[in-house]
């Protein structure tokens, strides 16, 4: 399936409207695409015990792997952050087991068009796995 990236960044950025960030205010938003084209969206919710926050990619996957899909071949993170928001060590251990064929498109809120592409494997190598 061909991969329409700005259509993906585009719903990240739309998901980030939604994001709970009272306390950072960093506002951030994730879209996965499964291979169906389904596209799961999700954004960073935070709480007054910081630790407990959950980053935007991490909502976005456990959306999508609650709702029963599987199989993504791209995600998507937008954030006002200059050159778009790079992944935090937690999320791409998550990204590594459960989308690691996955191509990351990071992108800032400011400029959606101007998308800079990572495969798992380049942001996690090496990852943690249990093997059966
Ligand atoms: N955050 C994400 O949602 N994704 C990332 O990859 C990095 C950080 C959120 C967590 C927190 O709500 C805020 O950004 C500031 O760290």
């Amino acid at each position: 399936m061909k991969i329409d990236s700005q259509k993906l960044v585009r719903a990240a950025a739309q998901a980030r409207k939604e994001a709970v960030a009272p306390y950072s205010r960093f506002k951030v938003g994730a879209a996965l695409l499964a291979r169906s084209g389904e596209i799961i969206s999700g954004a960073n919710v935070e709480s007054a015990s910081y630790g407990l926050t959950c980053c935007a990619e991490r909502v976005a996957l456990f959306k999508a792997l609650t709702g029963g899909k599987r199989d993504f071949i791209a995600a998507a993170v937008v954030a006002r952050a200059p050159g778009g928001p790079m992944p935090c060590g937690a999320c791409r251990q998550l990204l590594a087991e459960y989308a690691p064929d996955a191509v990351i498109l990071v992108a800032d809120s400011r400029h959606l068009k101007k998308i800079r592409k990572f495969t798992v494997r380049q942001l996690l190598p090496r990852a943690f796995v249990i093997v059966p």
